[in-house]
């Protein structure tokens, strides 16, 4: 029936453009299938209209009829939200009783980011020194760990809940885990590739004062896409507990964007890259490398080999660094290289090269 033809053509060509532009403004996948349901909603309105029309019912059917319908219908709206998650205002508000909590319990003071930073570092050396023992103790003893601190949560698991009260998931996954598309960088190794103070620091800076950007994120970073408000929102104790727990993340196998620093900031990464081959000269491929500056108190970084068993470690030097020795280990080869690098050289990419032979 060629008028019945119309409104499915214009419905599929809708279909195709809404499916086509949703995906390239990166909606999340519920939000297509969403728009396609309303395509179809309307495909069906047209149709109807288009239909022959019905021969005429005796009013007594046309009202059971009718009846029907709106039982069939209410039943339908009915069971939908019986079974789809509601908005719970109840979620809500102890999230903001959770927010709160911890904001009474401490009063509010302007940030000062100098003592800020050093509290962040303290917190840092305490969470990993507490990560080490608990590892070494077994999960068992971790609560009487906690307990020991006087709180119920450790900073780390206080970090993780302030990642989730201020909702970094709408824009950063862990592990490919929470967040929409390509909104914002994987979290799932920053730990690898920031100190907690650049984490508070990223997180502290606004588009009129950037301090840096995710490697690839270059165009939402000039939009601004980072909220700027977590800088008049957390206290100083939950940026420094969050910045603890996100520098637990550390696995190499996810790939979490290198920090792009937009002052004069070179001189805090030192990239050591090179080939991972076997004997034949085969690349080696999912091999871990280790690289760490050989002074006390510095931070391991790690790297996974590529296909082409290529790897890039990025570390944590400053100008007061060049020429430290950096220590590197595969599997239970050892090698060593010195950072030389020319500290008033702000441009030049500071870096090293090292092969392995397994
Ligand atoms: C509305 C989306 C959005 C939200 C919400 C968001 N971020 Fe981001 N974030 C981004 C984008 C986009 C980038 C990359 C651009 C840039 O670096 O400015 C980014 C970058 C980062 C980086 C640098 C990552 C790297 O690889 O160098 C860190 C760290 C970060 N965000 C932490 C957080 C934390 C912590 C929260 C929650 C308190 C949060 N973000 C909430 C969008 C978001």
């Amino acid at each position: 029936m060629p008028r019945l033809m119309w409104p499915v053509a214009i419905g599929l060509v809708c279909a195709g453009a809404s499916w086509v532009v949703s995906g390239m403004l990166h909606f999340p996948l519920i939000f297509q299938w969403m728009f396609l349901f309303y395509v179809a909603l309307g495909t069906g309105v047209f149709l109807l209209l288009a239909a022959p029309e019905l021969p005429l019912l005796r009013p007594g059917k046309a009202i059971v009829g009718l009846v029907a319908f709106y039982l069939f219908t209410s039943g339908v709206f009915l069971a939908g939200g019986a079974i789809l998650p509601q908005f719970d205002p109840a979620v809500e508000q102890e999230k903001i009783n959770k927010i709160l909590k911890h904001r009474r319990a401490q009063f509010e003071r302007p940030h000062n980011t100098e003592e800020l930073l050093k509290r962040a570092q303290d917190l840092s050396v305490k969470a990993n020194d507490l990560m080490g023992r608990v590892a070494k103790l077994q999960g068992s003893t971790a609560p009487v760990l906690a307990a020991s601190l006087g709180t119920t949560l450790s900073p780390i698991e206080r970090g993780k809940e302030v990642y989730q009260l201020y909702e970094c998931y709408n824009c950063h996954k862990i592990g490919g885990k929470g967040g929409t598309k390509k909104r914002g960088p994987e979290m799932g190794n920053i730990g690898n590739l920031l100190t907690p103070q650049q984490i508070i620091k990223k997180i502290l800076s606004t588009k009129a004062d950037p301090y840096f950007y995710a490697e690839g994120f270059e165009k939402e970073h000039k939009k601004g896409l980072m909220p700027e408000k977590y800088r008049e929102l957390m206290t100083e104790e939950e940026l420094s507990t969050l910045a603890a727990y996100l520098m637990t993340l550390k696995n190499p196998a996810h790939v979490t964007p290198k920090p792009i620093f937009l002052k004069d900031e070179v001189q805090h990464g030192f990239i050591v890259y090179g080939y991972v081959r076997d004997e034949s000269g085969q690349p080696v491929p999912n091999m871990k490398v280790s690289a760490r500056p050989a002074k006390d108190g510095s931070h391991a970084t790690s790297a996974i080999t590529n296909k082409d068993g290529y790897y890039e470690a990025f570390l944590h030097l400053h100008n007061a660094d060049v020429g430290a020795v950096i220590r590197l280990s595969v599997r239970n080869q050892k090698k060593e290289l010195r950072a030389d690098f020319d500290p008033s050289d702000k441009k030049t990419k500071r870096q090293a090269t090292i092969d392995f032979i397994l």
